[in-house]
Parts: structure tokens; sequence; C-alpha cells
């Protein structure tokens, strides 16, 4: 088997970006940090790290933040540094992003971050248990529609999302591309160009498959707006 390319031939030197009146001007459409920061846990499965919520934070200076699935408290704990009003609550305790009532009491928020799929807990309202692809875009769907219902005017609605190969399905996944026609079909617009985040130290990374597959190492931030 050939060794691939040399190590330099797959180093990634990002392009210049052009220049913007952005507070953030590192801030392009591909993010790569290779640490996480210190805020959450990097042991909760799923976890992606605090510098790509950080930067969106400066970029759109919300004013009270919602994160309906807080995990191990990634966004909470940057949201306390920074001293930006946070709302986050989690399945784990009790508290669905897919139901309605969750929102209920929350003062508007301009700024939900993200959510992902990965196994936890045994909760059927987890959107880790959805059975099947079509039941995980409803769900998806649901929780646009909640997290809608609070959306101050300008609030931005930010999914970390990543598309992935199913062997049980034996076919490429593409949730950041059905995400976005799911949003669009929902009232909302993409805000920005999406964010392709590198995992550097995925889990996955260090996991093997028999079957061949071209692995992907990003995941998308989709950022939509009201349209
Ligand atoms: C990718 S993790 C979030 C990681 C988190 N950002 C952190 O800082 O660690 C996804 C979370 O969504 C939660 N979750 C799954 N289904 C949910 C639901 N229906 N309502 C609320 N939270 C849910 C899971 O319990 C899990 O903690």
């Amino acid at each position: 088997m050939s060794q691939g390319p040399s190590s330099s031939r797959r180093q990634i030197t990002l392009p210049a970006a052009t220049r913007t009146g952005s507070p953030v001007p590192w801030l392009t459409s591909i993010h790569s940090t290779i640490n996480r920061g210190h805020w959450g846990a990097s042991s909760y499965r799923g976890n992606c790290g605090g510098y790509l919520i950080k930067d969106l934070l400066a970029f759109y200076e919300p004013t009270h933040v919602l994160d309906p699935m807080t995990g191990s408290g990634t966004c909470q704990d940057l949201c306390k540094s920074l001293k930006v009003p946070c709302t986050s609550f989690d399945l784990r305790a009790g508290r669905c992003a897919g139901e309605a009532g969750s929102y209920a009491d929350l003062e508007p928020y301009d700024f939900p971050p993200y959510w992902r799929m990965i196994r936890y807990g045994d909760d059927p309202r987890c959107f880790s248990r959805a059975p099947t692809l079509e039941e995980f875009m409803g769900r998806l769907g649901g929780i646009l529609k909640c997290c809608q219902s609070g959306l101050a005017p300008g609030g931005k609605i930010a999914v970390l999302i990543g598309d992935y190969h199913d062997p049980g399905l034996g076919r490429q996944v593409p949730l950041s591309t059905l995400t976005t026609s799911l949003a669009i079909d929902r009232g909302l617009w993409p805000a920005c160009t999406p964010i392709i985040r590198l995992q550097h130290g995925n889990a996955s990374s260090r996991r093997s498959h028999s079957s061949a597959f071209i692995p992907g190492v990003h995941d998308t931030c989709l950022v939509f707006e009201r349209a």
C-alpha cells in the first residue's frame, strides 16, 4: 500500500481571506484550532471545544444566548467568562429541546448555539435515539421551530453538525446539506457562509473500519436567521 502524500503535502495553509469590517477577522469559512480551550469537558462525547463558539459570540455580540443541549457546558462556561447572559438546558436534566414548553418562560434570545448527533442516554426524546434519518430530521425541524419561537429580532441560530458515513445504511448521510434545506423550509435563511470546523483530536480518528470510505475530518457550523 502506498504511503500517500508526504506530510508536507497534507499540511493545510489557509488561504488569505478578504478584509472586512469584522471584529473577528480570523473567523472565516474554515475554523481550525488544535486546542479546545478550558470550557466544558473534553471527556464529554461530541464536545467540540470553545473557540468556534467564542468567535461567533464575538462576531454576533448576542445579548442572551440559549443552548438547548448543554452537555458538559462549553457554551455556558464561555458565556459566563464573557459575561454574556446564557440559558442552558439538556434532556439529561429532563428538559427537551424539541418541546415548546421548554421555551415558554425564556427571555428572548438572539443566539442558540449548537447540537449534534451522538448516542446519549435512554430517554426516547434524545436526538441520538431517533430510529431513522427521517425521524431525526423531523425532530431537528421541531427544534428549529421551537428555537425560532423566542428568537429576538436579528437573532441567529447556529447548528454544528457533521456529515457521516453510516455503515448500517451503507451510504453517506449529508446532514449539513439536509439541515440547510430543512431550515430554509422552516422559514430560516443562512446568515453567513457555512463554517467548516476541522476536528482535531476527534474520538472517531482513533477508530478503524473494515469498509472503505473517505473519512470526514470536519463538521459544519451553519448559522441561520429569519428569512
Ligand atoms: C453534542 S452534546 C452537547 C455538547 C455540549 N455542547 C458540551 O459543551 O459538552 C449533545 C447534547 O444534547 C443532549 N440532547 C439530546 N437530545 C436532546 C433533547 N431532545 N433535548 C435536549 N437535549 C438533548 C444530549 O444529552 C447531549 O448532552
